[in-house]
């Protein structure tokens, strides 16, 4: 580890300064694992050992497993794999039903996540074939996989993971283009996620430099809460998921991610005067029912905002995301989110980067 990248620097905590080095992460993902042709640029032997499989697993825990969330859409998107999540804590004693050619996919910043291990151990004992998806090079997971990337994103200290989140998702995106192109899918063909990771930098930067106008809505409506909702449909449920657990997690406000379509079948009843309501509207698809769903919260007294795709992007909106391919707008959607969070703690005068009851790495089941 290089002593300069575990400096803080001007930053008051590691979290910020986690934050603003994603746009760089992403530049550096492109870089290290595309070609300038825009083709992935991933070791044959893990791609072929991919296309054999007939079934993905994707296992993870926490913000790994909300990423994992994430992959399984591209994984079945650009390559046409059925693809299923686990969060690894129950996944290892379940006695899961699997498919006749499994392959494991670990997902873990820390790679010493003891409720992945558990899962890994079982595999080695079954001769499957994994990956280990890691931000630390000969950590656990990264050493008893068959085989391994990095994410490249550096140091992550503060507990509230941010930068391996998104990085998670970069890497997933590359290795589903890779195996959609192996699978000869023309939408994989057609995806140039050297591209599209170039716009989520630069539009990561856009978001990040609106960080004032993230702390004084941070300030005002989520500091007070007792509680507070993300909502969204599809990939924007799985961002709404992650967008709670960092709120919750770092500024101790009851934070749920919730389908927004499920709202009005029990958890509407949480609605009171003032409680924030995030609606993640990214997808062309379902951006109106969220909007509807934000709408009935809205006339129970929920406080509402909105993170929004541009091209989707109305008048009254709150925060406006910049385009970027459907499939990976979660790399952009959840900035905002982890902005609010940390703000949220720093203003309730908090310590953001080491919350309470929580360590970085999880190292007993
Ligand atoms: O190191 P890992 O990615 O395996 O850690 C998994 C979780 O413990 C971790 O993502 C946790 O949920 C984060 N602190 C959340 O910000």
């Amino acid at each position: 580890m290089d002593a300069s990248e575990t400096d803080k620097g001007p930053y008051p905590y590691y979290m910020l300064k986690e934050i603003d080095e994603q746009p760089n992460v992403m530049r550096k993902l492109a870089a290290l694992y595309t070609q300038e042709s825009g083709k992935p640029n991933i070791d044959t032997g893990l791609i072929n050992a991919l296309n054999e499989a007939d079934r993905i697993y994707i296992v993870g825990a926490g913000t790994s497993y909300h990423a994992g969330l994430v992959g399984k859409k591209m994984f079945e998107k650009l390559a046409h794999v059925p693809t299923e999540v686990h969060i690894a804590s129950e996944f290892a004693y379940d006695d899961p039903l699997l498919s006749k050619k499994p392959f494991f996919i670990f997902l873990s910043q820390s790679g010493e996540t003891a409720d992945s291990r558990e899962v890994l151990v079982n595999v080695n004992a079954h001769d499957y074939k994994s990956l280990t998806i890691t931000n630390v090079e000969n950590s656990t997971l990264f050493r008893e996989a068959t085989y391994t990337m990095l994410l490249h994103a550096g140091p992550e200290i503060s507990v509230a993971s941010t930068k391996a989140y998104t990085a998670q998702i970069a890497v997933e995106a590359i290795l589903a283009k890779a195996l959609g192109e192996a699978k000869e899918q023309t939408i994989a063909e057609d995806f140039d996620i050297r591209q599209q990771l170039g716009l989520v930098a630069t539009g990561m930067q856009a978001i990040i430099d609106e960080k004032d106008m993230i702390e004084k809505l941070a300030k005002k409506y989520f500091v007070p809460a007792p509680r507070a909702f993300y909502i969204g449909r599809g990939i924007d449920q799985t961002v709404s998921l992650e967008s709670a657990l960092k709120l919750k997690e770092i500024s101790y406000v009851q934070a749920e991610g919730f389908a927004s379509g499920e709202l009005k079948h029990g958890t509407i009843a949480l609605i009171e005067e003032g409680t924030p309501v995030v609606g993640i509207i990214t997808q062309e698809k379902t951006a109106n029912l969220t909007r509807s769903n934000l709408q009935e919260t809205m006339s129970r007294g929920a406080s509402t905002f909105t993170i929004v795709r541009r091209s989707l992007a109305l008048e009254d909106d709150t925060i406006i995301i910049p385009d970027v391919d459907e499939m990976i707008t979660p790399l952009l959607s959840v900035v905002p989110a982890q902005l609010i969070a940390y703000f949220t703690s720093l203003n309730k005068g908090l310590d953001v980067d080491r919350p309470r009851n929580l360590a970085k790495s999880v190292t007993v089941e």
